[in-house]
């Protein structure tokens, strides 16, 4: 086989059409299902169990860990559905993501500390003296109470030791303790819960929220008597919102390629995660990388040389990939300016294989947003049964620095989504952004179940 004939077998292999997409839907439906009867490590319960109304008001803590940045904010309700956030950013060193639980949650409470002293008294006597903090903690946790439960597994490159099998809320307590900070720590939710509950405040049509950013996830509602796997206390509330991991999901229909399975062989991971590593910002750099791999070695790409910085894994970054569909010129002079300005060619790549690489790239993105709409179809036939003709109208809520970020992104994730729905009543369905939304949703959990 040559290269045109390789790229464009690639092509087909990752073109999705609307059938496969449907049947895709229909798998990811019925693992949701599987999930909520019998699967402890998807649809797990979040306990929240109410949505807030738009007119709370007051000043709460909030931790957001586990995505790109680490934030410790102090979020004010202003009771109209808006929020004044005052925050502290940090990106996480390797060494904390490989250290052991008492240094990253002894480094948290630092800067909480930092956060602390730089407001004013007004804001932290908001509460009469008391300060509650939610704690969003984007890895999948085992939940057994609103503020309660233990770390299943991290992925993300976090690797912190001592934190799996425990209680990251008795870590971070520990910590505060240690310093003298006076948080009592109400609620820890996972990203995904934060970001619905956020937008919740401000919309009351928000009935399920995803993260595409560095991984992915999604939340929805769902009936207590939905979720048979777990008991509750009678008289518990009706509904629950439920953190899908949806990431775990897909080992047995997605349709991978044999780069998704060099990726995950290749990966810390192996076996876990495959709806990740096939659409997160974490691994879609990654994979653009090993199909160039490929090509240089045995099709000729680059005549034949590759750049040594793309001799090494997760170098060919998901940023890249967006400078390369922000490209619009016809001859992909772009595409040829982002290659030669991040990786070190002996000769420039001609303009054919700066279109190459294009045409990688684009399959890619457009794969990556088609099965996140998918997955999001069948999250709303899970809670609409009547999908796609659902009557109300439903907000879907989504952060991360892909949907942000990534150029175009978000609008081609909005028509994968009304392809699959193939019908008019698509406009009642929508995608909005929510920006913040760890810090949000954790400060508003914290007031819904401070004690
Ligand atoms: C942020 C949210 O905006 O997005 C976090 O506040 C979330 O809670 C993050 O984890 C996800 O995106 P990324 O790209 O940082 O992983
Ligand atoms: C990973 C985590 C999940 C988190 C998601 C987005 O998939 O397992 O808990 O919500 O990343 O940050």
């Amino acid at each position: 086989m040559d290269l045109s004939t390789s790229l464009l077998a690639f092509e087909r292999e990752t073109t999705l059409e609307t059938p496969k997409l449907l049947s895709i839907v229909d798998n990811f439906t019925e693992t949701y299902q599987y999930g909520l009867t019998n699967d402890h490590s998807i649809m797990i319960p979040s306990y929240v169990s109410r949505l807030p109304t738009g007119k709370e008001m007051g000043t709460y803590f909030a931790l957001d860990l586990g995505g790109t940045n680490l934030r410790v904010a102090a979020v004010t309700l202003l009771g109209d559905g808006k929020t004044s956030v005052e925050q502290r950013i940090y990106v996480i060193p390797d060494h904390f993501k490989m250290g052991t639980a008492e240094e990253l949650f002894d480094w948290i409470a630092l800067i909480t500390q930092e956060l602390l002293e730089s407001l004013s008294s007004k804001v932290i006597n908001a509460n009469n003296d008391k300060m509650f903090m939610g704690v969003t903690f984007s890895f999948p946790i085992d939940q057994t109470a609103i503020d309660r439960g233990k770390v299943m597994h991290m992925g993300k490159g976090f690797k912190v030791i001592g934190l799996e099998g425990n209680d990251p809320v008795e870590f971070l307590q520990q910590a505060y303790n240690r310093k003298g900070i006076n948080i009592h720590i109400s609620a820890i939710v996972n990203d995904s819960v934060g970001a619905l509950v956020a937008n919740a405040y401000k919309d009351q049509n928000t009935i399920i929220s995803v993260i595409q950013g560095t991984g992915t996830n999604a939340a929805c509602i769902v009936q207590i008597g939905s979720i048979k796997k777990k008991k509750f206390p009678p008289r518990f509330p009706e509904y629950m919102i439920i953190n899908t991991e949806w990431s775990l999901v897909g080992a047995d229909f997605l349709p991978f390629t044999k780069y998704d399975r060099l990726l995950d062989e290749q990966s810390d991971t192996p076996g876990f995660q495959p709806f990740e590593k096939m659409t997160s910002g974490m691994y879609l750099g990654e994979l653009v990388r090993l199909v160039i791999v490929d090509y240089v070695e045995n099709f000729g790409l680059f005549e034949g040389k590759l750049p040594k910085e793309l001799g090494i894994k997760y170098n060919f970054k998901t940023t890249h990939m967006s400078d390369i569909e922000s490209d619009l010129s016809k001859d992909c002079t772009g595409t040829l300016k982002v290659l030669t300005k991040n990786f070190d060619f002996i000769k420039n790549p001609s303009i054919e294989d700066a279109g190459i690489i294009k045409r990688i790239v684009q399959r890619f993105t457009r794969r990556s947003c088609q099965l996140q709409a998918a997955a999001i179809a069948s999250l709303i036939k899970l809670q609409c049964p009547e999908f796609p003709e659902v009557e109300r109208e439903i907000r879907v809520a989504i952060d991360g620095s892909i949907f942000h970020h990534y150029f175009k992104y978000s609008i081609l994730m909005s028509k994968a989504l009304k392809d699959i729905q193939q019908t008019k009543e698509a406009k009642k369905i929508k995608l909005v952004g929510i920006l913040d939304g760890g810090c949000i949703g954790a400060a508003i959990i914290a007031m819904m179940y401070s004690r």
